[in-house]
């Protein structure tokens, strides 16, 4: 079997972690992934908090989201959305782009009206719902990265999202949390579903192909 499929089935959503640290240099793969994670227009419209405190991680755990992963994790990732987008991020993305490529910020005039054609035709929540579905894409890289580095993670969506956006002071930033994932080893012990059989549609059920 192709190897990352073999990760892939290795792969599960763990329900307990057993508290051991995922070393720097596969946490950096990770990280490098979300990086690399492709973006509608390439704006990258959100940040990922990363925690390895574990005081905060307990208080998440406490106040925001109640999920045994969380203290047991070695990092609980927090994939957080732009609320809005504002004029100054456009611009400072067309500037990012001029000055990696090497071109003047001038010839990107038609992208950039572009990209403010676009975002100005959404109101404030449909541009904070476009990105999160863009962080959401990220989540999905980070995945695949941490099974190919026999990482485990769990993405989460059970938290209250107001909570942990409070205790990590997410609104002044202009973020709100959209889903979150601890990065950590399987207490294959105490989680049931550590042997568990992978529940999927068939590839008939699953594709459509015309
Ligand atoms: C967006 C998203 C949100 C999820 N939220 C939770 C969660 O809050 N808690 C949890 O234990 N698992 C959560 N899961 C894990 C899923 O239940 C799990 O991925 C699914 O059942 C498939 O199983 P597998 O990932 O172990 O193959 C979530 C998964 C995704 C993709």
């Amino acid at each position: 079997m192709n190897n990352l499929i073999e990760d892939l089935n290795w792969r599960y959503a763990a329900k307990r972690m057993n508290g051991q640290a995922v070393p720097q240099e596969k946490l950096n793969t990770i990280l490098e992934a979300i990086k690399l994670s492709p973006s509608s227009a390439g704006l990258q419209p959100y940040n990922i908090v990363v925690i390895s405190d574990q005081e905060t991680k307990n208080r998440i755990f406490k106040e925001a989201a109640p999920q045994p992963q969380i203290p047991d994790a070695s990092h609980l990732l927090v994939f957080a959305a732009w609320d809005k987008i504002t004029a100054a991020q456009i611009t400072e993305y067309m500037q990012l782009i001029a000055t990696t490529r090497g071109i003047s910020v001038e010839s990107l005039a038609k992208f950039h009206e572009n990209v403010t054609n676009s975002i100005e035709a959404r109101s404030d929540e449909g541009n904070f719902n476009w990105a999160a579905r863009q962080a959401y894409i990220a989540l999905g890289h980070a995945l695949v990265a941490a099974a190919t580095e026999h990482v485990d993670a769990t993405p989460m969506e059970g938290f209250n999202s107001a909570k942990l956006d409070d205790i990590l002071g997410l609104t002044e930033k202009g973020l709100k949390s959209v889903v979150i994932m601890t990065l950590g080893y399987r207490d294959s012990e105490n989680d049931g579903l550590s042997k568990a059989k992978k529940v999927r549609r068939s590839k008939e059920e699953l594709f459509i192909s015309i």
